[in-house]
């Protein structure tokens, strides 16, 4: 058997006594071993995301088996390629602890090594999201988690947040149905939700949404089963996707985009750049890109999954942001938060190093242990350090602009409202089983300690979205 070593692989001279003077005397200072042990352990944990916190993943593999070419020139997306990938799904409001079969959306977070460096993909199983501006978020999440009084979780903070953006109600009535609560992260779809624009080897740009859908088939759970599951196994989800991949049966999911010109923008019918609408898929049909299969579980979780850094801003070439404001600023923050939460160079860890080399002038900081491979440190220089190709890569892939500082809103396309896309759905997607089992999972919500005048905000909200269905559930909360 190996024998144990400390952190600088001296040999240790017990796994079980302290250093003491007699055996039942005062511990000695100079027990180097127990302090290291101790010290360790106090330090063990890092902050826990801010949001997503909750979460489990995988390694697997990314297969191209369409041909987008004339949409894209990023290499990954390219005839027949295979690309590394790490995929991590998470709930969004709870902490680390808190049970995976709360009713919330789940994140759906993809970083694919490339032969151009990391692309990451950070999107939901959801097309859409609640706000559709960066100055909304935080307050957004602030409703979502727990009340600075209680420490709880608090449906009128929830649905007075909500009710006073209406722009939510496609989200909400999404995160109400039976998607709210996946039967496992197996059986959920993955959505980009942001538009992207894709550039391909001739410049030509389309902008993208990517959907990611399962072939495991969906899949949810009642909201009482929910319920249970939340009591007998707080991570039933973690565990099911573990297990999964332990007995050999890897996920796989399939990747579509709808694609549209570039010049079809200004006159669509939304706007194509606010996340809280959907493009019909009879305006832009999906076109197959290719298949994820989730294959290797992580060897440490720690090391690989909570330490994996995903960031929207982690884009390859052919592939660019969009107008939408939501997309810009999370440009920012994940980077930034990484910086807080994991380190400035957190780059360097296994689960985000990419696997081409790194030739950035960036250097020292924090816990740096890669040398910087460029000659000198700095740009130009004279000694052979790399130089920007812009031959190859010099173009962003980006758009004209121009026009007043303004804060507004997002100008207004032709059929451009907050309840439209919802009340499409609980009319035309939802079948009478599910209608039902929305409106218990709303009227059950609301039955929660929502104040009088927020609960009669919620009902308007609701019969805005559908008259009918806002009737059922007002009918249902006052116990008709
Ligand atoms: P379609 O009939 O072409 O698409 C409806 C889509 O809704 C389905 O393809 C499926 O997407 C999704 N869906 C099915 N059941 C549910 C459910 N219980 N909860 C949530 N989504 C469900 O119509 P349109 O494209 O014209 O869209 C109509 C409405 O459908 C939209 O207003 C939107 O609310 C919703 N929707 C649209 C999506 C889109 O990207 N166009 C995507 C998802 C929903 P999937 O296979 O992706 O699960
Ligand atoms: C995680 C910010 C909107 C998906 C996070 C984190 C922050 C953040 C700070 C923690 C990251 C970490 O510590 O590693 C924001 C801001 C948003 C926004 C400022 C809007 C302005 C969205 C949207 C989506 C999304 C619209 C989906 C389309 C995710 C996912 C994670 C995450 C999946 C977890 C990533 C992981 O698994 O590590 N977000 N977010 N976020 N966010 Fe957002």
């Amino acid at each position: 058997m190996d024998h144990t070593t400390n952190n600088a692989g001296v040999p240790v001279e017990s796994d079980e006594h302290s250093l003491t003077v007699s055996p039942d005397g005062p511990v000695l200072l100079q027990d180097h071993y127990l302090i290291e042990k101790m010290a360790q352990f106090n330090r063990e944990r890092v902050p826990e995301r801010v949001v997503h916190a909750k979460g489990g993943g995988a390694y697997g593999t990314f297969t191209v088996t369409g041909d987008v070419s004339e949409l894209t020139r990023a290499d990954l997306f390219q005839p027949g390629r295979r690309t590394r990938m790490l995929a991590r799904f998470s709930t969004v409001a709870g902490e680390q602890g808190s049970p995976d079969s709360w009713r919330d959306p789940r994140g759906f977070a993809l970083k694919f090594y490339t032969q151009e460096g990391n692309y990451d993909l950070v999107g939901n199983n959801t097309p859409v999201f609640f706000v559709r501006d960066p100055q909304k978020f935080q307050d957004f999440i602030r409703s979502q988690k727990r009340h600075p009084g209680s420490g709880l979780r608090d449906h009128d903070m929830q649905w007075d947040f909500w009710t006073l953006s209406p722009e939510s109600a496609h989200m909400v009535t999404w995160l109400m149905g039976d998607r709210g609560i996946p039967r496992t992260w197996r059986h959920m779809n993955g959505y980009g939700s942001h538009t992207y624009l894709w550039v391909n080897a001739a410049g030509e740009r389309h902008w993208v949404k990517y959907h990611l859908k399962t072939d495991q088939g969906i899949d949810f759970l009642t909201q009482t089963e929910a319920d249970e599951l939340a009591g007998q196994d707080a991570d039933a989800h973690r565990r099911d996707l573990y297990t999964a991949i332990d007995r050999g049966e890897a996920p796989t999911w399939t990747m579509y985009v709808q694609a549209m010109p570039f010049e079809d923008a200004p006159d669509y019918r939304f706007n194509p750049f606010d996340l809280t609408k959907v493009w019909p898929h009879g305006d832009y049909p999906l076109i197959e890109v290719g298949r994820m299969r989730l294959e290797e579980n992580p060897e440490d979780y720690f090391v690989h999954i909570e330490q994996a850094a995903f960031e929207p801003s982690s884009l390859v070439p052919g592939i660019g942001p969009s107008p939408d404001k939501m997309l810009l600023g999370r440009l920012f923050s994940y980077p930034d938060t990484h910086r807080y939460r994991i380190g400035p160079n957190y780059a360097q860890l296994p689960p985000n190093r990419p696997v081409v080399p790194v030739r950035s002038y960036a250097k020292d900081g924090p816990m740096r242990y890669e040398p910087a491979r460029t000659a000198a440190p700095y740009a130009p220089n004279s000694y052979g350090g790399p130089a920007a190709d812009t031959a190859r890569y010099g173009e962003p892939a980006g758009w004209r602009t121009a026009g007043e500082m303004v804060r507004a809103a997002y100008t207004l396309h032709s059929e451009d409202d907050d309840f439209g896309q919802a009340g499409t759905m609980v009319r035309t997607v939802l079948d009478d089983a599910a209608r039902t089992r929305l409106v218990s999972n709303v009227a059950g919500h609301l039955k929660e300690d929502v104040s009088p005048p927020v609960l009669r905000r919620a009902l308007d909200y609701w019969r805005s979205v559908d008259a009918a269905i806002g009737d059922r559930i007002a009918a249902e909360v006052n116990g008709a």
